[in-house]
């Protein structure tokens, strides 16, 4: 029996999560929630499993949320020292790590300072505190194990071979709603046309990273640090079936890949019971119904998020942290109408490229990076809606 903590479990890898644990439930016990402001969801997840704490993270919400309604047995914290009490529980085995943004490093790095295993999805992590969380975590001896599905898909990709027999791996992109749209008119993209994936059914942030391959180029960074690689070790390529999840080609030319429909509670699951596979109700590869398999080049034009992936992975540093707080900032502003779809990755190139770049940085630093970026998008932001 694993005892878990999960961030974030109001979002959609949360909600998958506990649909894991309801399938594994006598290997999977949760005794722990948090949620950022959807505290009657959270309130509700209480009441079937019953854990030890919830948090609620957005302490302005403590004048509304009904405290009394909370499961009787279950204690109710918050904020930040909330997520920190519930991650280093002694009892506590492994966290879940799926709240959505930079907001999700904190926790990741009190459940390894506690010793903790972390399931990580949200890969902001990685991008914004890369060298520091992955030191963390082997100094400690704890396993970071990925969700994101490509990730998992090169995880286990690499249970065939050693990893010094890795040649490159090949990240596979769905290449998102917008693969085909002709780039004339990609400024009057709409905020619901973005947030319609083709393929995956996710939360809005990503949903309109996915769209201006921002998620790929986040995606880049994490594989960077999960899988010590260096830049030239990795690869993109378009597949919009997202079938095909990544693949690990090794030195002898052989490439192992990772396949099953596109369902998050299949790499959920592997990381909650690595290495051993268990039963899992997630969809079952039909080969007779699907169809062709389609692979393509990314089209680094169309999509230039990718290109700053590539050289956040060769910068290091403090870049990752800039890029990523960039692109919060914008999406942020994208989803509240004041900037169009393409100023979003316009943003994140202007930051990268002028951010005070320090190549050994500390959580501090990382964090005033972060600020800074973020107080720079609004900026941006208010000069383009002036002109
Ligand atoms: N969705 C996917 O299929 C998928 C796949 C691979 C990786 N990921 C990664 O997994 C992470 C979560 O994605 P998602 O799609 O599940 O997002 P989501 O549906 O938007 O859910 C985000 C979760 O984080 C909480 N949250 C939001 N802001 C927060 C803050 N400032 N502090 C603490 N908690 C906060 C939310 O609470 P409230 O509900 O109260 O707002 C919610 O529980 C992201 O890093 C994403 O890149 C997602």
């Amino acid at each position: 029996m694993k005892n878990i903590v999960l961030l974030g479990s109001t979002g959609s890898i949360g909600t998958q999560t506990l649909d894991v644990c309801r399938g594994l439930p006598d290997r999977l016990r949760v005794v722990g929630l948090s949620a950022h402001c959807n505290w009657k969801p959270l309130f509700e997840q209480a009441a079937e499993f019953h854990p030890r704490f919830v948090t609620v993270t957005d302490p302005d919400l403590s004048s509304e949320v009904d405290a009394l309604s909370l499961f009787k047995g279950t204690e109710l914290l918050w904020g930040e020292t909330g997520v920190e009490r519930m991650v280093t529980d002694p009892e506590v085995d492994v966290v879940v790590a799926a709240m959505v943004g930079a907001a999700g490093l904190r926790g990741t790095l009190c459940a390894l300072e506690a010793g903790k295993d972390v399931a990580l999805a949200n890969k902001e992590t990685l991008v914004v505190g890369g060298p520091l969380v992955t030191e963390l975590a082997k100094r400690n001896g704890c396993q970071l194990l990925p969700i994101d599905s490509e990730h998992s898909a090169i995880l286990q990709c690499m249970q065939n071979g050693r990893s010094n027999e890795v040649a490159r791996i090949i990240l596979t992109a769905s290449g998102g709603p917008f693969r085909k749209r002709p780039v004339e008119t990609f400024d009057s993209i709409t905020i619901a046309e973005a947030l319609a994936h083709p393929t995956w059914n996710m939360g809005r942030k990503i949903s309109i990273d996915s769209a201006t391959m921002m998620n790929k180029a986040l995606e880049i960074i994490e594989a960077k640090w999960l899988f010590g690689l260096s830049a030239d070790q990795i690869d993109v390529v378009i597949h919009p079936q997202s079938i095909v999840h990544s693949m690990v080609e090794y030195v002898d030319g052989s490439v192992i890949a990772q396949v099953s429909p596109p369902d998050m509670r299949l790499p959920i699951q592997y990381s909650l019971t690595y290495p051993e596979r268990l039963f899992s109700p997630s969809r079952k590869l039909d080969l007779a119904t699907l169809g062709s398999w389609d692979f393509e080049l990314p089209d680094f034009e169309r999509f230039p998020a990718l290109k700053l992936g590539f050289e956040v992975v060769r910068l290091g540093g403090t870049s990752g942290a800039a890029l990523n707080a960039a692109n919060e900032a914008a999406v942020a502003r994208f989803l509240e109408g004041e900037i169009a779809f393409q100023d979003i990755v316009r943003i994140c190139d202007d930051l990268l490229r002028h951010h005070p770049y320090d190549s050994r940085p500390s959580l501090d630093d990382l964090v005033a990076v972060d600020r800074w970026a973020r107080q720079e998008a609004i900026c941006w932001t208010r000069s383009v809606s002036s002109k």
